[in-house]
């Protein structure tokens, strides 16, 4: 599997910016741009979806844009720089351009409010998370000369209503958001103060919106939120039924209706909390073939003093309760993680349990970053974020160094097996290559034959790097 080392202290999980493009039709043209996580490619496209009904047709090429939005990420300082030198650059375009409306949305616009587009000036439009429905309003009042300003998080705002623009026409992979918001407030982390409360989407437009998908040609869904796995509908926290006249749906009934669409439907879900991963799921997860066996489950740390500190809600025994019960139910499953090194008051002794637990676990895959301490986070406001970045730096390239040596040895364990992919494309290196998943979420490239995208193909795992499965392809399924 991927262990790109940018990838891994990137901002969120993602590597490169994504910009949506939809066909071009005459008139405005709008040009998005989206960092951070999942949740933010997957808003873009309800962003896209908003703005196309005002008559707007997105374009990849920002010189002919009349809007540019660009989504951002404030889960580490760096996220935040790269996403002002960015805005210093449309700052030049806007130079060229008087007209040209520059707006920024998600959780820098969340987190900073006002202060882009009064104090620095950077920008003409702020929409949080939970006010893009505003975004037509708020391009008009820029086009009246007011300040453009929508930050209100909202208790109940699910999009659940609106249909996303696919901007990859011919896709085979979508996401679909079930869960907005966080409630965890793990000690360290900016995304309660910039996504608000957690809430769940009505679990009928889930179905229906995946239903669609699937007729549309695409073959897997990514069930997504920040806490994907607390997902419930009409119940409390506490498991309670809110209302007696309603049906009840929690995390594993949904994948289950989901599952159901078709046997041909991957499902896979992201992210999931530790404290919310129940043998329930697990269970449903091992009944149905096209529920994939993978699960990223972030740990941030292996100590439980640590994970107290984080306020993450389990204990470094609980974790891997966890991972045991996962390997029961299904001994194939794929394991990822997320790890953090030098939070605040992290000793030598408490890194070195990092390092014992990703021993004992071997993660297939893992995304690891050095603290960043955020402002107004518990963690900012309790303790000193005293482990010095060049002891943040050597323990992270520590644990990089070790995860390369797990997702080598989890690439080369599939030396030999027959694995099932579903084909994603053409290999970025070859255009004679094909390249695929298979349900542990390992990245496939084999000579293309006559295979298609969209295909499930089996494929004979002949080679590996610590990246990448290669293989051949043996025959078409079903
Ligand atoms: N909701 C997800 C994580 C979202 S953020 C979850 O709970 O697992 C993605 C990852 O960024 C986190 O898992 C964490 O490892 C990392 N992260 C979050 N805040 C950070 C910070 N202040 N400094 C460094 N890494 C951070
Ligand atoms: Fe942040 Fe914790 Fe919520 Fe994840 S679960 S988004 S790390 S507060
Ligand atoms: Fe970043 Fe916000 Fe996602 S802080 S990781 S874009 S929820």
């Amino acid at each position: 599997m991927e262990l790109n080392q940018n990838k891994v202290i990137d901002e969120s999980r993602q590597g490169e910016p994504v910009v949506l493009e939809t066909v071009n039709h005459s008139g405005k043209k709008l040009y998005v741009e989206s960092y951070g996580c999942q949740m933010n490619f997957s808003d873009s496209e309800v962003v896209a979806s908003i703005m196309t009904k005002e008559g707007y047709a997105t374009t990849r090429n920002i010189d002919e844009a009349d809007v540019v939005l660009i989504n951002t990420c404030s889960i580490r300082e760096n996220a935040e720089q790269r996403v002002r030198n960015r805005l210093t650059e449309f700052k030049h375009k806007k130079g060229q351009n008087p007209d040209l409306v520059v707006g920024i949305l998600g959780c820098m616009a969340e987190r900073l409010k006002k202060v882009l587009l009064e104090e620095e000036k950077l920008v003409d439009l702020v929409a949080g998370p939970d006010a893009y429905r505003d975004l037509p309003n708020l391009v008009e009042e820029v086009g009246t000369g007011q300040k453009a300003v929508n930050v209100l998080l909202s208790r109940d705002e699910t999009y659940a209503d609106i249909s996303p623009v696919r901007l990859d026409q011919g896709g085979i992979s979508a996401f679909v958001t079930i869960m907005r918001g966080c409630d965890n407030m793990c000690s360290f982390c900016v995304v309660p103060f910039t996504r608000g409360r957690e809430r769940s989407r009505d679990p009928q437009t889930i179905v229906e919106e995946c239903k669609d998908l699937f007729e549309k040609g695409y073959r897997e869904v990514t069930l997504l939120g920040q806490n994907v796995d607390s997902y419930r509908w009409n119940l409390t926290s506490k498991g309670e039924i809110k209302d007696v006249n309603q049906p009840t749906t929690n995390f594993a009934q949904l994948i289950e209706m989901v599952a159901h669409i078709s046997p041909n439907l991957r499902v896979r879900f992201s992210t999931s909390h530790p404290k919310d991963m129940t043998d329930e799921v697990l269970e449903i997860m091992a009944k149905y073939e096209n529920i994939c066996p993978y699960i990223h489950l972030p740990v941030q740390s292996g100590h439980t003093d640590v994970l107290t500190r984080m306020n993450r809600g389990y204990s470094r025994e609980w974790y891997l309760d966890r991972i045991n019960a996962i390997r029961k139910y299904m001994p194939d499953c794929a394991i990822s993680t997320d790890i953090i090194t030098g939070f605040c008051g992290e000793t030598d002794k408490e890194h070195h349990d990092t390092i014992s637990l990703m021993k004992e676990v071997q993660f297939d895959f893992a995304y690891m970053f050095k603290y960043s301490e955020r402002p107004k986070t518990l963690a900012e406001r309790r303790f000193d974020d005293d482990v010095p970045d060049a002891v943040k730096g050597s323990r992270l390239n520590e644990i990089i160094e070790l995860q390369l040596q797990h997702s080598r040895l989890s690439n080369e364990k599939q030396i030999g097996k027959t694995v099932k992919v579903l084909i994603e494309g053409t290999s970025k290196r070859s255009d004679e290559k094909l390249c695929g998943r298979n349900g542990q979420n390992a990245m496939v490239v084999f000579p293309s034959q006559h295979y298609m995208k969209g295909q499930y193909v089996m494929v004979k795992i002949l080679d590996c790097t610590s990246a990448t499965l290669i293989g051949e392809a043996v025959s078409l399924c079903n």
